[in-house]
């Protein structure tokens, strides 16, 4: 098999993007070419910084010969609309998360790269990290028997405290639910597989709310989506799980992700990281143990699953940070929010493959033999 890098583009320059041009420099597979941003100065900021051989417009970027998969790390809004584009120039695109905003588009995006025959992926990859792998491990191998149940919590009071601009995280395509929803539910279905159905409650608590972080301190924001979402998720596997998403609370005693098995739980690390702490605690055993961690990549390696998806393109397998699995995150976020507006339970459409394990007896920042 050919060992050619696969040539890479990044479209948006900005606070995410140097985590993916350094780690994307360590992979063998990748070749980092160009980059380029609306604001045309950052991409020749981020061009030098990371030694890429040019900054460019996104038309330019698009029909570079040299360039096979493009990343796109615009924000969400510009996700949709970038991605088509780039499948549209027959590129493999990679969108940061969520996939699109509506399901229509994340819809036309799969089926039209399908038709060109170029492959969609999508974040978060923080589950092909350390934490979540030993986890995946650890489950493969029956050290919890068969999952029964989780718990999935991310509750805080949101971002106006920290964040420089928050107004966006509190429009249609905002809320907790679309911000973090996509690390919580992803680890989920990478460690027991798609769900078949939901259900949730949502509600809005505070309809404004005010700014506190600079330079917008004292700034009134409206609240058009919900904040407090709480959801039932039935996994295919047959394990029920509960998850919370909040802006609307000060403080909570929780754990990220418990998974319940038949024979002993398991405690899950942060989903929006890679590392752990992994703990486990069988039925037979009279506390926690902290597992030590069985694969690589316990630090920040956001672009593995670009990486991983360059060598699909190579050799034909399936990629794990997959538009289908991302597709079917974004399905399931919708149908919480459908089922308590209308009252129900809601099947996704959508379903994906349980993304392959990572194997760990390859070298660092090689993904194939
Ligand atoms: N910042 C984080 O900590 C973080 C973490 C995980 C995921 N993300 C995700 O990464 C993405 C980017 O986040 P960020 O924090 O880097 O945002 P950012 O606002 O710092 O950067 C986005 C960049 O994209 C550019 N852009 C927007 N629309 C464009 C278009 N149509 N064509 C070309 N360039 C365009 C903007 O000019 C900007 O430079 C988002 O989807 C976000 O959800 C961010």
């Amino acid at each position: 098999m050919s060992k050619a890098k696969v040539g890479v583009g990044v479209i948006g320059c900005g606070n995410i993007s140097d985590v993916y041009f350094e780690t994307g420099k360590k992979f063998e597979i990748l070749d980092m070419i160009a980059c380029a941003d609306l604001m045309p100065e950052r991409a020749q900021d981020k061009a030098k910084k990371h030694g890429l051989r040019k900054a460019c417009t996104v038309e330019e970027l698009l029909a570079d010969p040299q360039i096979d998969i493009v990343l796109n790390l615009t924000v969400p809004k510009a996700h949709a609309q970038v991605a088509l584009a780039a499948v549209e120039a027959k590129k493999s695109v990679y969108n940061e998360k969520p996939l699109t905003a509506q399901r229509e588009d994340g819809r036309r995006l799969l089926e039209l790269a399908h038709r060109n025959k170029v492959l969609v992926g999508g974040a978060p990859d923080t589950f092909l990290g350390a934490g979540l792998q030993t986890c995946r491990k650890l489950i493969d191998d029956g050290a919890i028997g068969k999952p029964i149940a989780a718990t999935a919590f991310m509750l805080g009071h949101g971002p106006e405290s920290w964040h420089p601009a928050p107004a966006f995280y509190y429009e249609v395509g905002g809320g907790p639910m679309f911000d973090m929803g996509p690390y919580y539910l992803t680890a989920l279905i990478a460690l027991m597989g798609p769900i078949r159905r939901v259900t949730g409650s949502t509600r809005i608590t505070f309809p404004e709310r005010t700014v506190t972080s600079e330079p917008l301190k004292g700034m009134a924001v409206k609240v058009e989506t919900p904040t407090h979402i709480a959801g039932v998720l039935d996994f295919k596997c047959g394990a029920i799980a509960t998850i919370v998403t909040s802006f609307d609370v000060w403080s909570a005693n929780v754990p990220c992700i418990d998974i319940y098995g038949t024979e002993g739980s398991l405690s899950v690390p942060d989903p929006n990281g890679f590392g752990g702490p992994v703990r486990l605690r069988r039925s037979t055993d009279s506390e926690w143990k902290e597992v030590p961690l069985s694969h690589g990549y316990a630090e920040n390696s956001r672009c593995i699953g670009t990486a991983d998806m360059a060598y699909a393109i190579r050799s034909g397998r399936d990629h794990r940070a997959s538009g289908e699995l991302a597709y079917h995150v974004l399905d399931v976020m919708h149908a919480l929010h459908d089922a308590s507006r209308e009252g129900r339970h809601v099947e996704p459409g959508s379903t994906c493959k349980q993304p392959a394990p990572l194997r760990a007896d390859l070298p660092p920042f090689v993904l194939d033999d």
